[in-house]
């Protein structure tokens, strides 16, 4: 674990820090587990910044910074779904996602959420698992036309 991460929420200046680090990890380190072009479905090369930082937005989004910079995030919605957790591949295996999660499942307790659901990708099931997430199914996400093996997996928290 990394001593100088801060974790906090996520404000309007980080719309390109997160699409970055999302961007990065798809392309660097999902592409592991998914064809190019899942991956290119999945993230292509450019984003509507405005969408982007409106559906950060309406989630509780919280960011991982290294010296400054944005290096990971991850969310929760108010119906308990934990829709985003992506890591920088230049700080993978150093417990960011762990850190991430951890204040995740803590926000997500103190809103009174029973439980929290994720569609969790072939390269963060292992994760996830780590995590405390069992699966629950497995299921095939279309994005843009390319289907996407991932699973359901869920935890108990409170
Ligand atoms: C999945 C991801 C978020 C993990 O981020 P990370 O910062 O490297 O993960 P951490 O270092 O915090 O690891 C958390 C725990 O999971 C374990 N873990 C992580 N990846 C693992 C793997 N491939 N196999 C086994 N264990 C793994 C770690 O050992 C650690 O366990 P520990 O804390 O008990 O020692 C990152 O790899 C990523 O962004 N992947 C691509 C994007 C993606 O698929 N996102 C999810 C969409 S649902």
């Amino acid at each position: 674990m990394t001593d100088d991460m801060v974790i906090r929420p996520y404000e309007a200046t980080d719309a390109d820090g997160t699409w970055q680090v999302f961007h990065a990890a798809v392309h660097g380190t999902a592409s592991r587990d998914y064809t190019r072009e899942q991956v290119e479905a999945w993230s292509p090369p450019t984003v509507d910044e405005a969408a982007w930082h409106r559906r950060r937005s309406a989630a509780h989004t919280y960011v991982a910074c290294l010296d400054g910079a944005v290096v990971g995030f991850s969310d929760f919605t108010d119906d308990g779904l934990l829709d985003m957790l992506f890591v920088h591949p230049r700080v993978g295996g150093r417990g960011v996602a762990r850190a991430l999660v951890t204040r995740i499942l803590r926000e997500a307790t103190a809103a009174g959420l029973p439980r929290l659901h994720v569609h969790a990708s072939l390269t963060a099931r292992p994760a996830f698992e780590r995590l405390g997430f069992t699966v629950d199914a497995t299921r095939l996400a279309e994005i843009r036309g390319q289907q996407l093996q991932n699973f359901d997996m869920s935890t108990v928290i409170a």
